[in-house]
């Protein structure tokens, strides 16, 4: 069994920001325009009237302050409230793939390693823009990859998930290297007229290379100790979109259900203990005690989450530096988020120092990956 390493990260990070006050501010004309518009109905009581959403609210409730999106001129147009993005040719890269390119040059770079270098690319991400041909095999064409690619799906947890099958591949030998990539556009399938989750989402995308250690080019890397993953079967985090929905009575009519969808307190009080037990296993099969752990990537959904199982896996708070947020800046970006943390907050480590990325959410699922760091 060959020993495995994250060598290089990347983040693309959209142009495009999107403040708590310019959301509230657009949610807020679209309830009143939606209040006086169905004035009638609301005074018969037979349609709900829309309440009006606070940033200070947004900011208390997630630990959100702004996210980044690949088009804030839809989302905020009070008659339009999602992205509007350019119809592209096939002949042109698709915006999944154009992202991961991006993401990917990024990790390549700082692993010091050439496209000729990669044997496979997966494309992990809760949502993917076409059916086929898969955008991992897209990505491969258009970074001169050899070898080969493919999507997968598991939601949020879907980088630590791609991870696993990354290292494991790269253990057993089939494979030498791996570019793991999360491009992800939550923007497109977030309600934003939803007043319960319409601050949650943001774009971005992100990406590793992982390779075998001894072809590692630079003298600091992350050793991959192990991985784990898990799922259980909820509907708490749902998005009833598919491809059998032409075929279905009211399939193709503005359906709430046709976007993400989540009961908030419920995954809160049920993923948290999950993610906790989940983290002190993994370690605890390794003979890692959580006083070894030097750094948590947590994925990043919600700030009172992550100090709720940050505490709970450390048996006290966590300093800031050990476990770095960054949905005050990105908001919820899905897969990406534990990646972006690992990406933007690994430095000042030491030598063997061990650390952990973990990420949950919708299925639901939790993957984390326990590294070692290495300064050769
Ligand atoms: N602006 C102002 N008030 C709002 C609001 C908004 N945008 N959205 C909800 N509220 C109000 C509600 O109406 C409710 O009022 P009430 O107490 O008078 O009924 C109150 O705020 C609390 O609402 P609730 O939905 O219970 O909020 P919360 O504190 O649970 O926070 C989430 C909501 C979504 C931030 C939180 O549940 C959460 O983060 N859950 C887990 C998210 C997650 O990890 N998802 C994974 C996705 S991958």
């Amino acid at each position: 069994m060959h020993k495995v390493a994250i060598t290089g990260s990347g983040v693309f990070t959209p142009s495009e920001v999107i403040t708590n006050d310019e959301l509230v501010k657009t949610f807020n004309a679209y309830a009143d325009k939606f209040n006086f518009e169905n004035k009638g109905l609301i005074e018969r009581g037979d349609v709900a009237a829309k309440d009006h959403s606070s940033a200070e609210f947004i900011y208390a409730a997630s630990g959100i302050n702004q996210r980044y999106v690949l088009d804030k001129t839809g989302i905020l147009d009070p008659d339009v409230m999602h992205p509007l993005l350019r119809q592209r040719s096939d002949d042109e890269p698709s915006v999944m793939a154009e992202m991961a390119v991006d993401a990917c040059t990024k990790a390549l770079k700082q692993s010091g390693k050439s496209a000729s270098d990669v044997d496979c690319v997966i494309v992990a991400a809760s949502n993917h823009e076409r059916a086929y041909p898969a955008i991992a095999v897209e990505v491969q064409d258009l970074m001169g990859i050899n070898g080969f690619g493919y999507d997968m799906n598991v939601a949020c947890s879907s980088a630590t998930f791609g991870i696993q099958s990354a290292a494991d591949m790269i253990r057993a030998g089939s494979i030498r290297s791996a570019l793991v990539v999360n491009p992800e556009i939550c923007s497109a399938h977030l309600e934003w007229r939803d007043r319960d989750c319409h601050f949650i989402f943001g774009d971005v995308c992100t990406a590793v290379l992982l390779e075998r250690v001894e072809d590692a080019e630079s003298k600091e890397y992350f050793e991959v100790i192990s991985t784990k993953c898990a799922t259980v079967f909820s509907n708490n985090i749902r998005n009833n979109n598919g491809f059998l929905r032409r075929s279905r009575p009211d399939g193709m009519k503005d359906r709430r259900d046709m976007q993400f969808m989540q009961e908030g307190r419920k995954v809160f009080k049920q993923v948290l203990p999950m993610v906790s037990a989940h983290i002190l296993e993994h370690i605890g099969s390794e003979d890692i005690k959580p006083s070894d752990l030097k750094r948590l990537w947590l994925h990043q959904a919600n700030k009172t989450m992550n100090d709720f199982i940050g505490k709970k896996v450390l048996g006290r708070t966590p300093e800031p530096e050990e476990q770095p947020n960054i949905l005050q800046d990105y908001a919820n970006t899905s897969s990406a988020g534990s990646i972006i943390a690992f990406s933007q907050h690994s430095d000042n480590l030491n030598k063997d120092d061990i650390c952990l990325i973990c990420s949950f959410g919708a299925g639901y699922s939790v993957g984390s990956v326990l590294l070692r760091k290495i300064n050769a």
